[in-house]
């Protein structure tokens, strides 16, 4: 049967050994939490690391067997790849770097090469289980490169990944020297999912830069494979926590705690120690809201739960120096003999804890510098059963996309954190009870296993839009039946666009003359009497002419502006006007000078705006903005406004290559019909041609050709076994 296979660096249970034995422990951090609860109702296997390096056979082959009752299987790490690939690479070079803390980068090739190495062997121990039908679902940052390498390695293979950190701003992310290859790791997947719609656009602007592919929707064209984009929010398992918060050990819980912290107002703040949560940032906001509001002094407290993390790496260790410094002067400066401000753990709690505190907090504090998602956050508001409290949430959190009926603060604005803390305080209950309601609606309903659901829907989604393409792709058998065709044929018409199908494409058009290949296959196809060749093309008639007037062919010009048969001079087939021209110039060239590296072809009835040698992203951006101008002014005009491969082009809208090709179609009767093109013009040649026709499309965008090739390096092979 099918299953699905994830994958991520940490699995959800975690291994530690005291007194020699192993003790399993549920993982921390939002991934492992969240996933952790409900991957087991399905037929799922989770790979990953369980927390410790475990060297010897023996111990390898008993956590083996126990990890497999629970449905996991693990990857082991050697003590080196936990430093270079795990500490190293993923945690000091991608973790800062993600979150923007660039001054925190370690820039080392030595952990490159780790983590590449680490991302091998992940990709070793899935094939070890992987079957035709499974779904591959990669997690998080640590296995960027992992989609590329599977799909290496199973071609065909249904491939997801979901980051759980942000995905940063091209800015940021270009400063890595691993920019390249990571972003075609992340490339081999067909479904890549982000918390927000910011992540994704960041993703898709990099992708843009750095690989050279635009998107359409979020699809994206990778080597004749589409890829789908898209934001997905992760939600938490909602009953869980809400079921938690009401259960008898939670409820003694909260009596015992509140028995030994007494029975002062809560805020609460729950995090991995983490440079990017914001620590040290709100621990100095609540000492100032101390100061500021001395009316609070022995009423409130801090209830701080900060888990360890990553403790072997040095920013996390300064880290804790700092919060365990700022702790003990802050309860130094204010405790009383009856109240301590800041009420702090460093430790883990089991849920129960967790949701004990969850429901004796009044405030949640929720600070993150940066945060893919944040689920603590999430895990407050489900908790919340009698629907009073208070959300003070970071905009610099995935989570406050959705939950903005929370307080919603700048974690580098302390006035506006000590504001929010009073104001949190002094809120009216049917106000709170009134906001928190409308999260839990929001956050029942967009829960752990809508976002499941939903990832799995897109996943399936693109896989079925690939396979539709592919059905049609040129193979071996349709290649035969075509030439069968072509050879028993005597009379054969044979339309083929030149840009794209003929030659491939050139920064500077001026480059893409007949090279000695392509002039060796029209010679020999236009000296066959029995072909009538029709070259088919968006060019101007001039260079059509200079070009190509050695061969034996026909030729339509500027889409069907012209058209020239066999000794007889260019003509056009309607009476054009092109009056509309000047005023049109006027406005094209506004856009050439604002826009360095851009220009405007002028051919008989249209005119062409180039933005090949743009900066990506302006050369778009000018062109959605040109679109929309141009729309307006030529609504009255009978013209058209179409958009091609970096080059926005009017015309007549009359003049189609369709329209011209039927000239031909009328002219001539043949018993064998080829139609070759690559762009939106030609998709008027391929609808005018009659049913038996072979119309074949360069690139994998939908067509209303039959067939589709990858370049135009196949239709030149295609024409060359045809003669
Ligand atoms: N958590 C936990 N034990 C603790 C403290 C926190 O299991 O003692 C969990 C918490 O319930 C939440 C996760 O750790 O589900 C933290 O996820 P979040 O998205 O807030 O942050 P991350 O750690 O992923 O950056
Ligand atoms: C974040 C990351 C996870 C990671 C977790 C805990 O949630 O997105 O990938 O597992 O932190 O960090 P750790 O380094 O302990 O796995």
């Amino acid at each position: 049967m099918a299953k699905t296979i994830i994958v991520s660096n940490r699995l959800p249970v975690k291994i530690s050994q005291e007194d020699g034995k192993f003790i399993y422990k549920p993982s921390e951090g939002g991934l492992a939490t969240g996933l952790g609860s409900i991957y087991k109702e399905g037929d799922n296997v989770w790979i990953g690391w369980p927390g410790l390096a475990i060297n010897k056979s023996d111990q390898q082959q008993e956590v083996i067997t126990n990890l497999k009752k629970e449905s996991m299987k693990p990857v082991f790490l050697t003590t080196t790849e936990i430093e270079d690939f795990y500490e190293g690479f993923s945690n000091e070079t991608l973790w800062p770097n993600f979150h923007y803390f660039n001054q925190y980068i370690v820039y080392d090739d030595d952990l490159w090469k780790a983590y590449q190495k680490v991302n091998k062997k992940f990709a070793k121990a899935i094939q070890e289980v992987l079957e035709p039908d499974d779904t591959i679902w990669i997690h998080d940052y640590q296995l960027l490169l992992l989609p590329q390498l599977l799909r290496e390695h199973a071609p065909k293979a249904s491939i997801g990944f979901f980051l759980h950190i942000p995905f940063p701003s091209y800015e940021s992310f270009r400063l890595l020297p691993w920019r390249r290859e990571l972003l075609e790791g992340m490339l081999g997947a067909d479904f890549l999912a982000f918390h927000t719609y910011d992540d994704m656009r960041h993703f898709l602007s990099s992708v843009n830069r750095l690989a050279g592919l635009g998107n359409s929707n979020g699809q994206i064209n990778v080597d004749n494979r589409k890829v789908m984009v898209d934001a997905l929010p992760m939600g938490i398992d909602y009953d869980k926590y809400a079921e938690s918060a009401a259960s008898p050990e939670t409820l003694a819980r909260e009596v015992r705690y509140r028995t030994s912290i007494g029975d002062q107002r809560l805020i609460l703040s729950i995090d991995r120690l983490d440079y990017s949560k914001g620590i040290p940032q709100r621990l100095r906001a609540f000492e100032r809201f101390l100061g500021e509001y001395p009316e609070y002094v022995g009423k409130v407290s801090l209830l701080m739960v900060v888990v360890p993390s990553r403790d072997q790496v040095g920013k996390y260790k300064e880290l804790k120096e700092e919060v365990d410094l700022l702790v003990g002067r802050i309860n130094g400066h204010h405790s009383r003999l009856n109240w301590t401000p800041i009420h702090y753990f460093y430790r883990s709690f089991p849920l129960n804890a967790l949701s004990a505190f969850y429901r004796m907090a009044e405030v949640a504090l929720v600070t993150p510098m940066r945060d893919g998602m944040n689920l603590v956050c999430k895990e407050f508001i489900a908790s919340r059963l009698d629907k009073k409290g208070v959300l003070i949430l970071s905009e610099m959190a995935g989570a406050s996309k959705e939950l903005s009926d929370a307080i919603l603060i700048n974690p580098n604005d302390m006035g506006e954190m000590v504001t929010a803390l009073k104001n949190a305080l002094t809120m009216p209950v049917k106000k709170q009870m009134a906001q928190i309601s409308s999260m839990q609606n929001s956050l029942k309903h967009y829960n752990i296993h809508h976002w499941v659901s939903m990832f799995m829907k897109g996943l399936n989604y693109i896989k079925k839009v690939q396979k539709d393409l592919e059905t049609e792709i040129l193979d071996n058998q349709i290649s035969d039946r075509l030439i069968t065709g072509y050879k028993s044929a005597e009379k054969r018409m044979i339309f083929l666009d030149y840009d794209g199908t003929l030659v491939g494409f050139d920064s500077d058009p001026t480059k893409t003359k007949p090279d000695k290949e392509l002039i060796d296959i029209l010679s020999k196809l236009t000296k066959d009497k029995k072909n009538q060749v029709v070259i088919i093309s968006g060019r101007g008639r001039d260079t059509l002419e200079e070009w190509l007037s050695d061969f034996d062919l026909e030729i339509i010009a500027e889409h069907g502006v012209w058209i020239k048969e066999k000794g007889k001079e260019f003509r056009t087939l309607i009476n054009l006007n092109d009056s509309w021209k000047d005023p049109i110039m006027e406005v094209l060239k506004g856009y050439v000078d604002r826009t360095p590296g851009s220009f405007v072809e002028v051919k008989d009835y249209s005119l062409v705006w180039h933005y090949r040698k743009v900066e990506t992203g302006l050369g778009e951006a000018r062109t959605r903005e040109l679109t929309s101008h141009l729309k307006y002014i030529t609504v009255d005009k009978n013209l058209k406004v179409l958009e091609g491969n970096k080059v926005v082009e009017i015309k007549n809208s009359e003049i189609d290559k369709g329209r011209a090709a039927t000239v031909w179609l009328n002219k001539y009767e043949s018993d064998f019909i080829l139609a070759c093109g690559d762009d939106w013009t030609d998709e008027d040649t391929f609808k005018a041609m009659p049913d038996d026709a072979f119309t074949i499309k360069v690139g994998n965008m939908s067509s209303a050709a039959k067939y589709r090739v990858t370049d135009h390096t196949d239709i030149r092979k295609l024409l060359a076994s045809l003669l």
